[in-house]
């Protein structure tokens, strides 16, 4: 177990962030790594052409070495949608075909899904959300030799519903159809191996569990997609591209591996410092340890919410970092303003309230978050 990092990170005592899954917070070091970043570019004259490439290439080997891949693998992109264009433009969804997604996911997983199957004539097929929380046996009953292609998370966004990508990935292989990851809301905090799952792609933006900037991601692309068609044609992912002198002999060849599909400007000298200062914190720390710690404090919240009429899914069926609290009836009215006063800080989503704790949470965060539930309920 992890004790509380709160020390690690510039949140006034006074605050009770459980609000991870909305946005992470940077540690201290990657807001100084951000904050240096900023001063280099004010002196542009010390950025040479060799730091178009190599802060990248540590970016890339820090995120690979979290889901057992290599920096082959990866492609810098600014979004999760991003990264799951990408995959829609190089799978196909003909006619008779059928793309799962699931029941309410977030949108920058589903819409590149409806838009080629518009242009291709396949299907997207929403999974319903499973009576009894189990989304692996809802999904693997989806899966047919109709399914092209399988777009999910690891983990529901609303509430953490825990999806066994190991066993779809199975599947999925068995009936050749692609598996195309959103890890977003669940990458930094539950461990995940590529070489377990074996998915065709698997995006993840950096701004909530891998407490790093907005607007930064990283795509993994497997060996056998890499010789993929990118969505931009930009200069530096072009081969030989290291050469400034030497642009203007247009190239047709990549660079290497996944690097074809790097985002124009994938440089990013403001973000790039910021997002390796926070995937070197995530290595520190361990992510089967995040989880394990982000467990315990999850089942103890819902424990205590339970003596007070709020229940949760199964343990076994949500991701230890997330936590779905529903209420007997609607969200007692005033509940979201009052917590807000109490500087308590949740995600209220229809009748379930979203509870999402890091290591910066102590327990005296908790101890607020129930004392504004016991003064409502
Ligand atoms: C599951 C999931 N994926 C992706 C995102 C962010 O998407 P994008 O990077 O396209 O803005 C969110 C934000 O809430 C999310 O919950």
């Amino acid at each position: 177990m992890i004790p509380s990092q709160r020390h690690l990170f510039d949140i006034p005592d006074d605050i009770a962030y459980l609000n991870c899954a909305y946005m992470g917070p940077l540690p201290r070091a990657a807001r100084e790594a951000g904050e240096e970043a900023a001063g280099r570019k004010a002196r542009a004259w010390e950025i040479t052409p060799r730091d178009f490439f190599t802060e990248t290439e540590t970016a890339r080997d820090l995120f690979a070495a979290l889901i057992g891949a290599t920096a082959e693998d990866i492609a810098i992109v600014p979004a999760a949608s991003y990264g799951v264009a990408v995959a829609a433009a190089n799978l196909r969804l003909p006619p008779g075909r059928r793309a799962l997604v699931l029941a309410h996911q977030f949108p920058s997983n589903l819409f590149s899904w409806q838009d080629l199957a518009e242009r291709e004539g396949g299907e997207v097929v929403t999974v319903a959300r499973p009576e009894d929380g189990d989304w692996t046996r809802s999904i693997l009953q989806a899966i047919d030799e109709r399914t092209a292609i399988a777009a999910l998370p690891n983990c529901h966004w609303t509430d953490g519903g825990l999806i066994d990508l190991v066993r779809v990935g199975a599947r999925l292989r068995e009936v050749g159809a692609a598996l195309v990851i959103d890890a977003t809301q669940s990458l930094g905090a539950l461990p995940i191996d590529m070489r377990a799952v074996q998915p065709d792609f698997l995006v993840a933006a950096t701004y909530k569990w891998l407490l790093g900037p907005y607007s930064y991601g990283f795509l993994y692309v497997a060996p056998g997609r890499q010789d993929g068609r990118p969505i931009e044609q930009n200069w530096i992912a072009r081969g030989g591209s290291e050469d400034f002198a030497r642009l203007v002999d247009y190239r047709a060849d990549f660079q290497p591996g996944a690097r074809r599909f790097d985002v124009g400007e994938k440089a990013n000298f403001g973000l790039t410092p910021v997002a390796i200062a926070s995937l070197r914190q995530i290595h520190d720390w361990g992510v089967a340890e995040i989880q394990a710690t982000l467990r315990r404090r999850t089942d103890a919240i819902a424990a205590r919410a339970h003596n007070l009429g709020l229940t949760a899914a199964r343990a076994s069926l949500r991701a230890g970092h997330f936590l779905g609290l529903r209420f007997p009836g609607a969200v007692p009215e005033g509940l979201p303003e009052k917590l807000a006063q109490a500087r308590v800080y949740v995600s209220v989503r229809g009748p379930a309230m979203r509870i999402t704790p890091h290591l910066y949470n102590t327990d005296a965060d908790i101890d607020r978050l129930f004392e504004v539930l016991g003064a409502v309920l």
